[in-house]
């Protein structure tokens, strides 16, 4: 029953707008919460360039002020180009030695990502529900160890810049002719090596930080 009214619902809101659409030559401009998930799947931690078994590294969330932008090339395709203000994620280890286990540092990234969006629905609907596909870089920068784990005789922290694909979903709900509500997910392939040292020895860990982006916000066409 439920689905029931929300499919009538979702019929008559994509019928009922005729000034609204998305037509070849917009641009949509949103603006909202975009919150970062790593699904980390880690490495085991190599000192010296030994494994050690049963270690592993770990990438919390963050959410910062993003910015996405469609231009709508043709009909029902799209160009989108997603930007927000720089990421901050707390980079944990564990197993390495249980001195250290905990919090190894924090590193900043920005993701800018692009990609093509195809939109279901016909160009007058005000429900504009798509899917995307493209292209992530993600760039990390001020990499910084924690004062335990300095405390603790490591020295410097890096890691490597990411390219990999990016799907997604999400929807234009239009509230007017120019305002939309939006929502949408990326699943983003990030793939990074950090590096650090423990006193001279190198210690490195891939991990494919691999996350799920959520992004909430308010749209206007120009
Ligand atoms: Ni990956």
């Amino acid at each position: 029953m439920k689905k029931q009214i929300l499919a009538a619902a979702i019929a008559a809101f994509a019928v009922s707008g005729a000034a609204v659409a998305h037509e070849p030559g917009d641009v949509i401009l949103r603006v909202g919460a975009a919150h970062v998930a790593p699904d980390v799947d880690s490495g085991r931690i190599k000192v010296g360039g030994a494994k050690v078994s049963g270690s592993k590294a770990d990438v919390k969330d963050d959410t910062q002020l993003g910015l996405t932008a469609t231009w709508i090339v043709a009909p029902h395709l799209g160009v989108e180009l997603l930007a927000a203000t720089p990421f901050t994620h707390t980079i944990k280890v564990k197993g390495v030695n249980p001195a250290i286990d905990g919090t190894l540092g924090k590193a900043t990234h920005l993701p800018p990502t692009l990609s093509a969006q195809y939109f279901f629905l016909d160009t007058k609907s005000r429900f504009q529900p798509y899917v995307g596909v493209g292209l992530n870089y993600t760039w990390f920068f001020n990499e910084k160890l924690s004062s335990k784990a300095k405390a603790n005789n490591f020295h410097g922290l890096e890691l490597e810049n990411s390219f990999g694909w990016a799907l997604q979903v999400g929807a234009d709900i239009a509230i007017s002719d120019k305002l939309f509500l939006n929502a949408a997910v990326w699943k983003i392939d990030i793939d990074t090596q950090a590096k650090t040292r423990l006193g001279n020895t190198p210690v490195k860990v891939d991990v494919e930080v691999d996350p799920w982006v959520y992004f909430v916000g308010i749209g206007y066409k120009f």
